[in-house]
């Protein structure tokens, strides 16, 4: 080799290292802020040493009035209580958004809810053997109008009127409608003439309302106007829809009919100017990481997961026989510098406190003593507690036991979840 090949090949060799120092990733992380500093204490106060889902009765306070504010009296909210799911939880929330409103998605819950007390509408059609069992099983039976059965299909349609007939029962039915997200509903003014038929043909049957659900609307990336396209879509398909039920059914349809739209991403997106007059809102009052976005800016985190650390490594080790796996994470990233093997794992939930720890792609994943990887700057040490932030309320929240609620730097109750059953 000659020597300017030599210094050729040394100078490409350099500038590779260079760039490889540039590219990799830049140490980050840091000990728990205050806030979590004073739940620490607080969990330790109440004794608990356990994965345990917390709730800021602060910030859930904060969230309620904030969107209870954001809607005004323009028009009414309705809480989804699957992503709520402790009734404590729900009663809260209904208290203070002076609603008796509440969407709900399954047969258990609606065993539990169905109290008379509130005004349920079904977020989901339930097959007409659920609604046969709620009408065997449960212990009360709401007031027709509080309680709107949710119905999608003609087909489904005449399978409640067969089971009104059968068991002489007057029930309030809410038609869903298909805005855009295909999820179900009615998808034609056919379907929905067909139905109208079916419902005039049967005076056990009373129209509610309509339910027309938007979440694809947020989804849709905001380019070139095609979010404000789909929203305006949804909108205009439900106002068409509803002029077709006003124009067959006429008086029928009263002042307190049900016409109800959105969802936590969506909500403030209505502003009372259509014919829908009532928004959902669950997941919004907790805000789980999926719910950052631009719209729910206004609000904040409430819940999180906190779990104590089980074993701390000075430095991450892979097992045996992969150790140099382990060895080379940590060269290249310092982010995998240090491991910590927490109580439980594996949720649908990001690290949030101390910043700067992840799972280990290398190491997998364990609902057992999952690992996380971190730079070292968080300090942790055995016993101390990691916080999660779930993703969702719904389901998450009631897979730890009993909710421990913080309020002024304490833990103050206990909420029981409901079971966890579909
Ligand atoms: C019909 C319907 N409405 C509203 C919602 C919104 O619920 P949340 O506010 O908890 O996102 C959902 C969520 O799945 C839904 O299915």
């Amino acid at each position: 080799m000659s020597q300017l090949q030599r210094r050729t090949v040394l100078g490409a060799l350099g500038a590779g290292l260079a760039g490889a120092l540039l590219a990799r990733p830049g140490r980050v992380g840091a000990p728990h802020a205050a806030y979590f500093t004073d739940l620490t204490r607080a969990l330790r106060e109440a004794g608990i040493a356990t994965p345990t889902l917390v709730i800021d009765r602060q910030r859930l306070h904060a969230n309620v009035q904030q969107i209870v504010k954001n809607i005004g009296a323009r028009m009414q909210l309705r809480v989804v209580a699957k992503s709520l799911p402790s009734v404590a939880l729900i009663n809260e929330v209904l208290a203070l958004a002076h609603t008796d409103r509440l969407m709900l998605f399954s047969l258990p819950q609606l065993m539990q809810l169905s109290t008379g007390t509130h005004r349920i509408l079904l977020g989901k059609p339930m097959p007409v053997a659920a609604a046969a069992r709620f009408y065997r099983d449960s212990k009360a039976r709401p007031p027709t109008e509080k309680l709107q059965w949710l119905v999608d299909t003609p087909q489904r349609l005449a399978q409640y009127r067969d089971l009104a007939q059968q068991q002489r029962l007057d029930m309030a039915v809410n038609f869903e409608i298909d805005v855009g997200l295909h999820r179900g509903g009615i998808a034609s003014a056919q379907s929905l003439q067909e139905m109208l038929a079916i419902l005039q043909s049967e005076p056990r049957l009373h129209w509610s309302g309509l339910m027309g659900y938007d979440a694809h609307v947020s989804k849709i990336p905001d380019i070139a106007g095609s979010r404000q396209g789909a929203m305006d879509h949804a909108r205009a398909t439900y106002a068409a829809y509803a002029q077709q039920v006003k124009a067959t059914l006429g008086a029928v349809i009263t002042q307190d009919a049900t016409f109800n739209a959105g969802g936590s991403p969506t909500y403030r997106l209505y502003d009372g100017s259509g014919i829908e007059n009532e928004v959902s809102v669950g997941s919004a009052m907790v805000k789980g990481v999926d719910f950052d976005t631009p719209l729910l800016a206004d609000l904040q985190p409430a819940t999180f997961i906190a779990t104590p650390v089980l074993k701390a490594q000075s430095r991450f080790q892979m097992p045996y026989g992969v150790e140099v796996l382990g060895d080379a994470a940590r060269l290249w990233d310092r982010n995998q510098d240090k491991a910590y093997f927490i109580y439980g794992g594996n949720w649908l939930a990001d690290p949030v406190s101390p910043a700067g720890l992840s799972g280990s792609g290398l190491y997998g994943t364990s609902s057992n003593q999952q690992v996380l990887v971190g730079s070292g700057l968080q300090d942790l040490k055995v016993d101390d507690m990691v916080f999660f932030r779930p993703r969702q309320s719904e389901a998450v929240l009631q897979q730890f036991g009993d909710i421990a609620v913080y309020e002024g730097g304490k833990i103050v109750q206990f909420w029981q979840p409901m079971a966890a059953t579909a």
